[in-house]
């Protein structure tokens, strides 16, 4: 297997609605990301994400050619400029082989030797322990649960707050 971090582009429209249109995927990130997944979703994340300057901060995830998930950072600038969030999403058919471990470790090493990171946080849905399971695998550390912090699918449930700092 050989995983690249690349800029979205527009060859990978069909690859990216295919894979993002899914409840499995959906149901575990925060609801900006859409559901059902349109033509115009895929064309308007292409386009954002392609017109991104320098430093990049959205990638896909690029498998032996294919863009197979995403994974970015968001800055924080209301804690401060060198901290940030990061997200991530895989495939489901890509599930389970190390994918999203391996694109996340790039990324941590990104934010913290490129951007010059201080802190690099995650907020996973309390019921995604395979999310929890990719942040600690990478050095993420729990710091806490935010309780009834989120609504999701109409329901209001619990964050888990994980870090790692420089
Ligand atoms: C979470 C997600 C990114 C994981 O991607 P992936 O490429 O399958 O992850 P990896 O294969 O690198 O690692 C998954 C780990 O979770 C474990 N895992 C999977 N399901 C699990 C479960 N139900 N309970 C506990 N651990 C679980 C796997 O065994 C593996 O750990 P291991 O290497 O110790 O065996 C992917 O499932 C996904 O995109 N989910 C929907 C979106 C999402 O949750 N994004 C993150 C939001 S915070």
């Amino acid at each position: 297997m050989r995983l690249i971090l690349r800029r979205w582009r527009e060859a990978d429209l069909d690859s990216l609605i295919r894979l993002a249109n899914n409840r499995r995927i959906w149901i575990n990130l925060a609801d900006p990301f859409p559901h059902p997944y349109t033509h115009a979703d895929g064309q308007g994340w292409i386009a954002l994400t392609a017109a991104e300057g320098d430093p990049q901060l959205q990638f896909a995830i690029d498998v032996d050619g294919q863009a197979i998930g995403g994974i970015g950072l968001k800055r924080l600038p209301e804690q401060h400029p060198q901290s940030l969030e990061v997200g991530y999403w895989v495939g489901e058919p890509y599930w389970g082989r190390g994918i999203a471990s391996e694109a996340l470790a790039r990324v941590t090493e990104y934010a913290f030797n490129k951007l010059g990171a201080e802190r690099v946080q995650a907020q996973v849905f309390a019921y995604n322990l395979a999310s929890a399971r990719v942040l600690e695998k990478n050095g993420y550390t729990l710091e806490g649960r935010l309780r009834r912090a989120a609504r999701k699918d109409g329901q209001i449930i619990d964050k888990l707050m994980y870090s790692i700092i420089a």
